[in-house]
């Protein structure tokens, strides 16, 4: 559905979502409006469930530890928040992390008396060093370990599954910004076993806006609670549940999926979302795609003589391509406005890149026109 006069190089930011999924999405909703009372009231609990099934059979996880969410900011808010941590407690992040999350754990850091630490993981990335280096940097209150799965500003596929064992090895509890995994990488979440996992669906997985999920161990399903109080909290308020049919049997459905009237049909046009990927974007689209971004990162490295920050394992669909420039918004606003490009130029470490994400409908041309653009830039 992407305008056909733009190049769209930045599905990593707000994916593009696929006319099928689109379709499906919208038969949802017409669905709800024909009875909105039976839709939402009677058959949610049920709706939502099944759609949590298909995710979990599609993520290596029980649908029991699941609950969709709006976006992984979400998720981790409701994390952070319900972590109750106590004044010197310190939660230690990697310094490439997205910036509302680390905005979230700063606040609530800062509301608890607690300690937020980056760990610096440096460039160029040695993925043997990622786990030591980062958990060198824990001190004796450090309670939480934090990191992106995939990192926003730099593009790299954190080792989370080992980073994950060796905190819990040390006994710290583990959460990982999967924003940008599900539908780009692989994805088995008991496998990369992290107490807590913030997963987005409407980046690489391609469903509708709006569709996300937390993925928590069964020990902390009691720890968690909601930003939003609903019905789920009434029982243990007022003695009274009401409205159980809304409300599903779990304490997870009970706390964090009645969130008040809102539009659930994006987490339920997910299993749509997720038989297009099976059948449209499946592996081998993926290596091809990756294969299509290493290709660009090498050349671009070649012609501006700034090396790639790591190596193509590294890296899936999306590649931060190091330009030369001052001024990386003024890069942006010049590609797009210039070139109809969308793509970000992000920063790290006193670095520009523009980050580039090949999702299955990039074409050499796209990439091509970017490489062109770049040249007349002058980057
Ligand atoms: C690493 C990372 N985490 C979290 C997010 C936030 O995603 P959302 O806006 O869907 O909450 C993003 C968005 O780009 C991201 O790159």
């Amino acid at each position: 559905m992407l305008d056909p006069d733009l190049v769209f190089l930045n599905h990593g930011s707000f994916g593009a979502c696929p006319v099928p999924v689109f379709e499906a999405h919208v038969a949802l909703q017409r669905e709800l409006e024909r009875n909105p009372v039976e839709f939402l009231g009677r058959r949610s609990a049920g709706l939502l469930r099944a759609a949590r099934e298909a995710l979990g059979h599609c993520l290596g996880a029980q649908a029991d530890d699941l609950v969709f969410v709006p976006n992984a900011t979400t998720a981790v808010n409701t994390v952070a928040r319900s972590l109750q941590l106590q004044p010197g407690d310190e939660v230690l992040a990697t310094d490439h992390e997205y910036g509302a999350c680390d905005a979230t754990w700063q606040r609530v850091c800062a509301e608890h008396g607690a300690v937020y630490r980056r760990a610096v993981v440096p460039l160029p990335f040695q993925r043997e060093r990622f786990v030591d280096t980062v958990l060198a940097q824990a001190g004796p209150r450090t309670r939480v370990v934090f990191a992106s799965h995939i990192t926003s500003t730099t593009a790299l596929i954190f080792p989370v599954a080992e980073l994950c064992a060796a905190a819990r090895a040390r006994g710290l509890l583990t959460v990982i910004d999967g924003a940008h995994a599900p539908g780009q990488i692989p994805l088995d979440l008991d496998a990369v076993g992290a107490d807590l996992y913030a997963g987005n669906l409407h980046k690489w997985l391609c469903a509708p806006k709006g569709a996300a999920f937390l993925h928590a161990r069964p020990e902390h399903h009691e720890r968690l609670h909601a930003t939003v109080t609903s019905w789920g909290y009434a029982e243990q308020v007022t003695g009274h549940s009401g409205f159980d049919a809304y409300l599903g049997r779990t304490v997870l459905e009970r706390r964090l999926q009645w969130q008040g009237t809102r539009d659930i049909t994006a987490f339920l046009a997910v299993p749509a979302a997720i038989q297009f990927q099976q059948t449209q974007l499946g592996p081998a689209v993926q290596a091809r795609c990756h294969a299509q971004a290493m290709a660009l990162m090498h050349r671009v490295a070649a012609r501006t003589g700034l090396p790639a920050i790591a190596t193509d394992a590294d890296f899936a669909q999306m590649v931060p391509l190091a330009v030369a420039t001052a001024d990386g918004d003024a890069l942006r606003r010049r590609l797009f406005e210039q070139h109809h490009i969308e793509v970000p130029v992000t920063h790290h470490g006193g670095q520009h890149f523009v980050r580039v994400s090949v999702p299955g409908y990039t074409t050499a041309a796209d990439l091509a026109a970017l490489e062109s653009a770049l040249t007349a830039c002058g980057v």
